[in-house]
């Protein structure tokens, strides 16, 4: 499965939506989470993060954000079609501890 990590937090640019061929994207309020039970492991969606935060669940330390994609993709809406950005999306990118600073 692929999987939403902590960059995506604040920024939430939602490109990836677009391409996810079975709509496995769920959407809080600041960030995006993907069900790993319905991710069918296409990678279409990886790529099209600009702010490269889709990863698949073969690196190291994902066991984390596999559940943290898990346990959100049960609670939030399914999102499938693109919208803006997060206001300051292009300042946070990359920002270290998104997880502590902005994550509700
Ligand atoms: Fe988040 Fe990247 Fe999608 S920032 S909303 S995972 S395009």
């Amino acid at each position: 499965t692929y999987v939403v990590t902590e960059n995506c937090i604040a920024c939430k640019y939602t490109d990836c939506v677009e391409v996810c061929p079975v709509d496995c994207f769920y959407e809080g309020e600041n960030t995006l989470v993907i069900h790993p039970d319905e991710c069918i492991d296409c990678g279409v969606c990886e790529p099209e993060c600009p702010a490269d935060a889709i990863r698949p669940d073969t690196e190291p330390d994902m066991e984390k954000w596999v559940e943290f994609n898990r346990k959100y993709s049960e609670l939030w809406p399914v999102i499938i079609s693109k919208k803006d950005p997060m206001p300051g999306a292009e300042e946070r990118d990359g920002e270290e501890g998104k997880m502590e600073k902005y994550f509700s």
